[in-house]
């Protein structure tokens, strides 16, 4: 594990209560590729990013960042998160864009207990790579859903992660606008060199933007680069999504058993 690999889940099984939700999963993510992770509501998408992040723990198996067991890992800062809930402030959220840019900063500052200007340089920089330079002074409430979103990668930027995970970053962002989203992350991930890892519903569209694909029910049912996908798509998208999931998990030898 020396390699580039940067996230290595090996056999890794969770559940919250009596029925597992994320099971028998072996998935790795190296450096450098843009990975779009789909599947149904209920799939266990935010479970997977919640045992990658290890807010919780698996049940079963093992998980690896950087090549570090988790539990041994402790360079967070490499690690940027951009929620699905980001974009909730009301329009009376009193914070500026620079403000909440600068947020991603804490966690660095801490050692000097104060903004340098250098930090300012950094979160100014963090703005003008997602555009939005010239709201640095907007109250963060009153921009758009998609504007909002710009700027919390802004602020994950600042701590210059090498993987950014982002759990359904467009919902809220203007239909029109997702396509430009897009386009922000491609820049991330081609021009910075970060790693990404974007749960999406936008099954439709994700292989014009991501390097590799992973579909998941539980368990993971596909996991290969955007081309092969396209062709499993047409095959096996209908039957993972619709009614006959259960029919599927016949084909697929670690599956659950259906009930
Ligand atoms: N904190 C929780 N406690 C109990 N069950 C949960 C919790 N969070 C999610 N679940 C359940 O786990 C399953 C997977 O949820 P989740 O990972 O959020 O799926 P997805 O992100 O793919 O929609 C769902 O059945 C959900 O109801
Ligand atoms: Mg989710």
């Amino acid at each position: 594990m020396k390699d580039n690999t940067i996230v290595t889940f090996e056999n890794v099984s969770f559940k919250y209560e009596k029925e597992w939700v994320v099971r028998n999963v072996d998935l790795t993510i190296k450096e450098g590729q843009f990975l779009g992770l789909v599947g149904p509501n209920g799939s266990g998408k935010s479970t997977l990013i919640k045992l990658m992040l290890g807010l919780v723990k698996p049940d079963h198996g093992s998980v690896y960042l950087f090549g570090k067991p988790i539990k041994q890992y402790k360079d967070w800062q490499e690690i940027g998160f951009v929620s699905q809930k980001a974009n909730s402030f009301n329009s009376g959220f009193p914070a500026t864009v620079m403000e909440v840019v600068k947020t991603g900063l804490v966690s660095r500052v801490g050692a000097f207990k104060f903004f340098t200007k250098k930090h300012k340089e950094k979160a100014r920089q963090a703005l003008k790579f997602v555009e939005m330079e010239d709201y640095a002074h907007s109250n963060i409430g009153e921009l758009s859903g998609g504007q909002q979103q710009r700027v919390f990668i802004a602020r994950a930027l600042v701590s210059d992660p090498a993987l950014l995970i982002l759990d359904e970053p467009t919902v809220g962002v203007d239909a029109r606008h997702v396509t430009e989203f897009y386009d922000l992350l491609a820049r991330l991930n081609k021009e910075q060199g970060i790693t990404l890892l974007m749960v999406t519903h936008d099954i439709g569209t994700i292989t014009d933007h991501a390097t590799h694909v992973v579909c998941m029910n539980k368990t993971v049912h596909f996991h290969g680069a955007s081309e092969e996908y396209k062709e499993f798509n047409e095959e096996d998208l209908n039957k993972l999504y619709g009614h006959s999931v259960q029919q599927l998990t016949h084909n697929h030898d670690h599956e659950v058993s259906p009930k």
